[in-house]
């Protein structure tokens, strides 16, 4: 069994991801405010539950996948002696409430701000990456694309831990670019907002970004 990762979240990201990290040999439990609810995703995909503070006790990882807006939250409940010296994964993106203006979502972060750089500041001695952000969940695990593996930009100022985390996403089908530390998250996180335009505007949900280099 690989290594034993915490899933924060019940959503559709928290299920992929969570399928992806079993399917990859990772030990995986996947966590609510209410458990329970989770009983028959949890049956089907063969991982544990548990509450966000059981969740992040199990993970030597621990994912994020909560709404951008109470990834703060979930992590307090989570508990930073759960987080301590773990990488944790943030595939959260600040969208805020508002409705999309002309197909563009709109972010409660300002453009010299992060959510990255809020939970690392909250969570000094946790190791943040950001990944898994600018896709959709559908593509997340080992997509196919006729270019071959998009790109998954990631960032964060642990340089082992992110190089671990480009080795997940190797597993996951993707080719990790290293962006830099938490602050790239300003440029990351809107990636999100470019990526579901062609959704908002013309329903076109099936793509993925690729960096082209000499
Ligand atoms: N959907 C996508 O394709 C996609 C792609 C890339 C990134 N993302 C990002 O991934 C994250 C998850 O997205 P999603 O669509 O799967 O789910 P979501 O609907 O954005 O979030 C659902 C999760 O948020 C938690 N949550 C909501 N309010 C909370 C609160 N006040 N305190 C603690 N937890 C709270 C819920 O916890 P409970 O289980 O306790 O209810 C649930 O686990 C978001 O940040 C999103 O921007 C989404």
């Amino acid at each position: 069994m690989g290594k034993r990762v915490g899933m924060l979240g019940s959503g559709q990201v928290a299920q992929v991801l969570a399928g992806g990290f079993k399917k990859h040999g990772f030990d995986v439990k996947i966590g609510s405010r209410e458990p329970a609810k989770l009983a028959e995703f949890a049956k089907g995909a063969g991982v544990g539950t548990g509450t966000f503070a059981e969740v992040a006790a199990h993970g030597e990882i621990v994912v994020v996948a909560v709404k951008g807006g109470a990834s703060l939250s979930a992590l307090q409940q989570a508990g930073a002696a759960n987080l301590e010296g773990k990488i944790v994964i943030d595939a959260t993106n600040p969208i805020a409430d508002e409705p999309p203006q002309n197909g563009v979502v709109r972010f409660f972060t300002g453009p010299n701000d992060s959510l990255l750089e809020r939970l690392q500041a909250a969570f000094p001695k946790a190791r943040l990456v950001k990944a898994f952000n600018s896709v959709g969940s559908a593509f997340m695990v080992n997509p196919t694309f006729p270019g071959g593996p998009p790109t998954m930009f990631i960032c964060g100022n642990d340089a082992a831990a992110k190089a671990e985390v480009s080795t997940i996403l190797q597993q996951f089908g993707w080719g990790a670019e290293d962006m830099g530390m938490v602050e790239s998250a300003r440029a990351i996180e809107p990636l999100c907002q470019l990526w579901c335009v062609p959704g908002m505007l013309r329903n076109q949900w099936t793509h993925a970004f690729k960096l082209l280099k000499l």
